[in-house]
């Protein structure tokens, strides 16, 4: 199919792995865009020195275009700016800060730009600086969350209205039904994150957190830190732990070094975020099977419904 997102990322399906800390590295992100998607690397916890190494690691395994996600407060963000640059990645998508600062930098060595964004006024604010597209991020979503909560069905329709560049759905889509859902709210492409973690491909992730999204059903998620550092995760003892440090009012710095301290490969629970679909992911598939599940399922939805007008 051809829209605005397949054309300004120069893809298959207007289809993104949303960039996840730690997770979503080069192998991930390209077994996303050899299925025709947009693949993306997480600079979050990466060094300016083994971001570089995942783009080449990326570029060894596929030619296709792809994307590297930098959350802006990160410390070590403006090297990751760097890296980015001097690789001359296709597409860079930020979060977590203002996309006045680096937009024009980036634009100018020739990537697209992508702002994620909780509200309306942000999707405004990201459009000014001259972002190419937003991802318009609902509270269903798995990480950090914004504190306006705004759930994704009411979220993308809202931002459409608002803006006029692409605007990418993000938050609970994990099957056909989420992608066509979206696409109906006017949303020109999704960006998936819970949906590829419970893949074949998806090796960033230890036995626990996977069992724990194998098992996860609609009330398996929560909010931690409301009002300090808002994260969706999935409940289990460690974040009890985490409970625990919020009720002692210990400081936002103090609970966000227990949020990194906490181990993704673990066999032991742990900082497992996720989204409040994952009910919805039943089995580990490839990720050729998530994408056609999003691209074949819908199309049948969508057939179906007018069939029956
Ligand atoms: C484990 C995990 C880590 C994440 N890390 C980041 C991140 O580093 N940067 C970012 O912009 N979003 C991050 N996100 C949000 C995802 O990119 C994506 O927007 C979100 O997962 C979409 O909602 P879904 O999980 O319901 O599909 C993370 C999400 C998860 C589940």
């Amino acid at each position: 199919m051809n829209n605005r997102i397949t054309e300004l990322f120069n893809i298959k399906y207007p289809i993104a792995l949303g960039g996840m800390a730690g997770v979503t590295d080069a192998k991930l992100a390209a077994a996303v865009s050899e299925a025709g998607g947009l693949g993306t690397i997480a600079g979050a916890t990466e060094s300016a020195e083994s971001l570089a190494a995942e783009i080449r690691r990326l570029r060894d395994i596929t030619a296709l275009p792809f994307a590297v996600n930098i959350p802006l407060i990160a410390p070590q963000s403006k090297d990751l700016i760097q890296v980015v640059i001097e690789n001359k990645v296709p597409v860079v998508i930020t979060a977590a800060g203002s996309p006045a600062v680096f937009t024009a930098a980036l634009k100018q060595a020739g990537s697209r730009v992508v702002h994620v964004i909780p509200n309306v006024d942000a999707a405004k604010k990201a459009e000014g600086a001259g972002v190419d597209a937003v991802i318009a991020e609902g509270f269903e979503s798995g990480g950090f969350a914004s504190p306006f909560e705004i759930g994704t069905l009411a979220l993308i329709p809202q931002v459409v209205d608002a803006v006029r560049i692409p605007v990418l759905a993000a938050g609970g889509i994990v099957d056909a039904r989420g992608y066509a859902a979206c696409r109906i709210l006017g949303a020109d492409g999704v960006s998936v994150g819970t949906a590829f973690l419970a893949t074949v491909e998806c090796t960033k992730i230890g036995s626990a957190w996977r069992e724990q999204i194998l098992n996860g059903r609609d009330v398996s998620t929560k909010i931690l830190a409301r009002g300090i550092a808002p994260m969706r995760m999935l409940a289990n003892r460690w974040t009890e732990e985490l409970e625990k440090l919020v009720s002692a009012g210990v400081t936002r710095k103090e609970i966000m070094k227990f949020i990194f301290s906490g181990d993704p490969m673990s066999s032991e629970d742990g900082p497992f975020a996720c989204g409040q679909a994952v009910g919805l992911v039943r089995k580990i598939r490839t990720v050729k099977e998530v994408m056609d599940d999003f691209v074949v399922g819908s199309e049948e939805l969508l057939k179906r419904m007018a069939a029956s007008d």
